[in-house]
C-alpha cells in the first residue's frame, strides 16, 4: 500500500504526467451531496442555537463545485464567498448543480442520508426536510424567481458586483486576509477541508478577523488517512520522509494534525467551541505502531476519526 502511494507521489514530479492524473475532489460534483452537506450544517447550527439567518457566508475548500454555497444562497443567504487553493469548480457545473438544487428545495426533499452517502459526516438523528427552520414563508422568499435569476447572473459573473444584493465570489488562491472586510461574515464553514490545510493557525486567525462578533463557524473535519493507508489512522505511521514522497508536488494532501491541534488553535485564535459531534473509531493502528512523532497522542486524538465543530468568537 505504502509503495503504491509513494509511486503516486513521485509521479507528480514528472512533467506532463501530473497533468493526466485525476484533478477532481469528488463530493460537490453531486447536487444531492451539496444539499445534504449544507442541510447538515444548518440543522446542527440551529440545534446549537447558533443559527442566525446568516446573510454573508464563506466556505473554505468548495472543491468541484460551489454547490454547498449555492444551497446556502437558496436558504436565504445574500453573499457567498468561496476560497480554494485549486480551481476545481467551473461555471457549467455550477449552473447544473444550481438547477438540481432548486428542484431539491422546491420539493422539500428529505436530507440524503447514510444509505446514499455512507461516508458523509456528520450523521443526523433525523433526515426529514427541516421545515421547522426553512418554513414555507422563508422558502417562498428565498426561492423567489427574481432571486434565482440573480443567483444565476452572479454565478455567470463571479467576482463582479452584486445582482440585487446577491454576490458570489470564488477566490483561488485566497491567502490575502484583506480580500474580505474585517468583521463582515456571519458564517464560515468547511466540509472535509481543514485536515488538508497546511497553515492552520493562520487560517483560524483569518477566520477570526473576518467573522462578525456574533458570527459562527461550522467545520466538518476527517482525520482519517483518505485511502493512503490500510487502517484509518495509518497515515500517522509513515515516517516524515515517506510522507514527503507520498505528498510529492501536490498542492495539498493531509496535514496529519489530530483533533487536539484544531481545538488548541481555535481557542488560541479566540474561538469558543459550542458543540462537537465526534465519530470514535478504535480499529486503528496501536500507539506503538505509529511514527514516534504521533506515539504521544492522547487516547482522544488516537480514536477521534471525524469531528463536526461548531464555534463562535469568545465573548470579550
Ligand atoms: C476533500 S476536498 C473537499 C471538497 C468539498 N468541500 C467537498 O465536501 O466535497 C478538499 C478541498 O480543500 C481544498 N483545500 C486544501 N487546502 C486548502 C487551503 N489551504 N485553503 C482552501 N482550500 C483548501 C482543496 O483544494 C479541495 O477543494
Amino acid at each position: 500500500m505504502c509503495f503504491k502511494q509513494i509511486i503516486r507521489g513521485v509521479l507528480t514530479y514528472v512533467p506532463e504526467l501530473d497533468k493526466i492524473l485525476p484533478n477532481r475532489t469528488g463530493g460537490t460534483n453531486s447536487a444531492r451531496y451539496c444539499y445534504s452537506a449544507w442541510l447538515r450544517h444548518l440543522v446542527l447550527a440551529q440545534k446549537a442555537s447558533l443559527w442566525n439567518w446568516p446573510k454573508v457566508v464563506a466556505e473554505l475548500g468548495p472543491g468541484d463545485s460551489l454547490g454547498i454555497g449555492l444551497a446556502a444562497l437558496l436558504s436565504g443567504a445574500q453573499k457567498y464567498y468561496a476560497f480554494d487553493v485549486v480551481e476545481y469548480a467551473d461555471t457549467a457545473v455550477n449552473l447544473d448543480i444550481l438547477d438540481e438544487l432548486i428542484e431539491l428545495f422546491t420539493n422539500r426533499e428529505p436530507i440524503p442520508d447514510q444509505n446514499e452517502f455512507p461516508l458523509l459526516e456528520p450523521k443526523l438523528k433525523s433526515y426529514e426536510f427541516p421545515s421547522y427552520i426553512l418554513t414555507e414563508e422563508r422558502l417562498r422568499q428565498s426561492l423567489a424567481s427574481d432571486r434565482i435569476r440573480s443567483i444565476r447572473s452572479a454565478l455567470n459573473n463571479l467576482s463582479c458586483s452584486a445582482y440585487n444584493d446577491i454576490e458570489i465570489r470564488y477566490v483561488v488562491p485566497w491567502y490575502d486576509i484583506s480580500i474580505v472586510e474585517q468583521k463582515s461574515v456571519d458564517m464560515i464553514f468547511s466540509q472535509a477541508v481543514l485536515e488538508h490545510v497546511q497553515e492552520l493557525a493562520g487560517t483560524y486567525e483569518t477566520f477570526y478577523t473576518w467573522l462578525k462578533p456574533d458570527g459562527f463557524m461550522s467545520h466538518q473535519i476527517d482525520f482519517g488517512c483518505h485511502h493512503l493507508a490500510e487502517r484509518w489512522n495509518g497515515h500517522w505511521a509513515y515516517s516524515d520522509m515517506t510522507w514527503k514522497l507520498i505528498k510529492g508536488k501536490r498542492p495539498y494532501l493531509l496535514n496529519r494534525e489530530p483533533y487536539s491541534t484544531h481545538k488548541r488553535l481555535l481557542e488560541t485564535a479566540g474561538f469558543e467551541i459550542v458543540d462537537e459531534i465526534k465519530t470514535i473509531d478504535r480499529s486503528g493502528l496501536a500507539r506503538e505502531q505509529l511514527n514516534p512523532r504521533f506515539c504521544q497522542l492522547s487516547e482522544e486524538d488516537l480514536t477521534t476519526r471525524t469531528i463536526h465543530i461548531l464555534a463562535r468568537k469568545t465573548p470579550q
